[in-house]
């Protein structure tokens, strides 16, 4: 495989750019520079062609330059829709209408740019909704890069230390630079642990208790039965908002979210990535006695939000177009996928028994991920210790050599949109069938 002009790409924008890349947590190796991609596929400065299954952390649920959306795009475009920073829009009325319609628990939205600003204004929401503090998150959950949330993801488990059933993990920060002391009111416990929780609503002053439904920021661990539900009631009996982060999750799995399938409803949600296809977009919703905040009469009370591209019309155009084909497609789409994730799933079932390879491969709907163990995780902890995180990067690079691309990053789900096909679901599968047999 070629990669001299994305190697010297790398060289040339590592002279102005720390690290050559925009956003650091896209240095991997191999180093490739992609310019094109179109529907499930993407290809490199070199020329190389990729089924992509990374999907740019998942946004692509319709594939890359989806018709519909681009059109819709330049429409606006050619519209005129430019951004008016003065007053609303007839644009993100109709993309609330959307939100609001397709997720049973936002009786009211708001739209950010990013996920990790919609996570932001969860945090402040409840901290004034509730006139509290502390804040519960998941070890092995990722909710965005701002202080107090970005922390406790991959963590490797020497730096966490010893841990029992029912505990709190030590925040462990992503990022040099977090004041110190934001350790005192963040309190990372481990996914499916109902008790950890109990004990941290009964010894801190909780505002928020903030998860993804499925952490699919190491890959794809459900929730247990019951998990959801557990901390619905936690959260009720102790005056904690709970805030579902569906970023990665919201209208992926389904267009009502993932708490409609797993029938829990949030106080908050926060939504990204799948609603614009592409396109940065953020939102947040929920309950209205907690998002009336945002315009509540007394200056005291008022939650600040403000940013001179929320709303920008552009991705708006994108979300809108992209909802309204989630609504009209909702009986079709997401079946379609699930038979794809299911034909992904068997088939690498079947490949990993036929060449005695210790796998679990989880899935929800278009989302999976490989596990070398021999069981589905139940936590980061359980990932840590049972999957072979080396085995699970040399897999992925032999893919990327033979035209597949999973990111090179060991627990990283893989997505499928609805411009894969079938055909190219069978294409990955032989290409996974040479990686067994070469040895990984
Ligand atoms: C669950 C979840 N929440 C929040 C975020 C942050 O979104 P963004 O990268 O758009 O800021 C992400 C991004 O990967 C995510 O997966």
């Amino acid at each position: 495989m070629d990669t001299a002009k994305s190697e010297a790409l790398f060289a040339r924008n590592r002279r102005l750019i720390p690290g050559g890349v925009v956003s650091l947590n896209r240095l991997v190796d191999p180093k490739i520079a992609f310019v094109r991609g179109v529907g499930a596929r993407v290809w490199d400065a070199d020329g190389n062609a990729y089924l992509d299954y990374h999907s740019a952390f998942a946004p692509y649920l319709l594939g890359h330059a989806h018709p519909e959306v681009q059109s819709a795009v330049v429409r606006s475009i050619d519209e005129g829709w430019t951004l008016m920073g003065s007053g609303t829009t007839p644009w993100e009325g109709r993309a609330a209408e959307l939100l609001c319609e397709a997720v049973a628990s936002l009786d009211r939205v708001q739209i950010t740019t990013t996920g990790s600003e919609a996570t932001y204004h969860a945090l402040r929401l409840a901290r004034a909704y509730t006139g509290r503090d502390h804040v519960v998150v998941m070890q092995g959950g990722y909710n965005g890069w701002h202080d107090e949330v970005a922390c406790n993801v991959m963590t490797p488990l020497e730096r966490l230390g010893p841990h029992a059933a029912g505990e709190e993990y030590p925040f462990a920060p992503l990022s040099a630079g977090m004041p110190a002391n934001i350790a005192e009111r963040v309190h990372v416990v481990e996914f499916n642990d109902l008790d950890a929780v109990e004990a941290c609503f009964r010894k801190y002053e909780v505002a928020c208790l903030v998860t993804e439904p499925i952490l699919q920021n190491i890959g794809v661990v459900k929730p247990l039965p019951g998990y959801l539900e557990g901390l619905r009631e936690s959260c009720d009996r102790h005056g904690v908002v709970l805030v579902l982060d569906e970023v990665k999750t919201g209208f992926r799995h389904a267009r009502g979210g993932y708490q409609g399938l797993a029938g829990v409803r949030p106080d908050l949600s926060t939504f990204g990535k799948a609603i614009a296809n592409g396109y940065p977009l953020g939102a947040i919703g929920g309950r209205a006695e907690i998002m009336d905040l945002f315009s509540h009469p007394d200056p005291d009370r008022r939650v600040l939000i403000a940013g001179t591209f929320n709303g920008h019309p552009t991705p708006v155009a994108a979300a809108i177009a992209t909802m309204e084909i989630l609504k009209r497609d909702e009986a079709v789409l997401y079946p379609r996928l699930e038979a794809l994730g299911d034909r992904m799933q068997r088939g690498l079932e079947a490949l990993f028994a036929k060449y005695g390879v210790t796998a679990t491969v989880v899935r929800q709907g278009s989302a999976f991920c490989t596990y070398f163990m021999d069981h589905a995780p139940r936590d980061w902890r359980d990932v840590a210790l049972n999957h072979d995180m080396a085995r699970d990067l040399r897999y992925r690079k032999a893919l990327i050599a033979r035209g597949v691309y999973h990111f090179p990053l060991p627990t990283k789900q893989g997505s499928l949109s609805t411009a894969h096909t079938e055909a190219d679901v069978d294409a990955t599968l032989e290409a996974t069938e040479a990686v067994l047999r070469d040895g990984i």
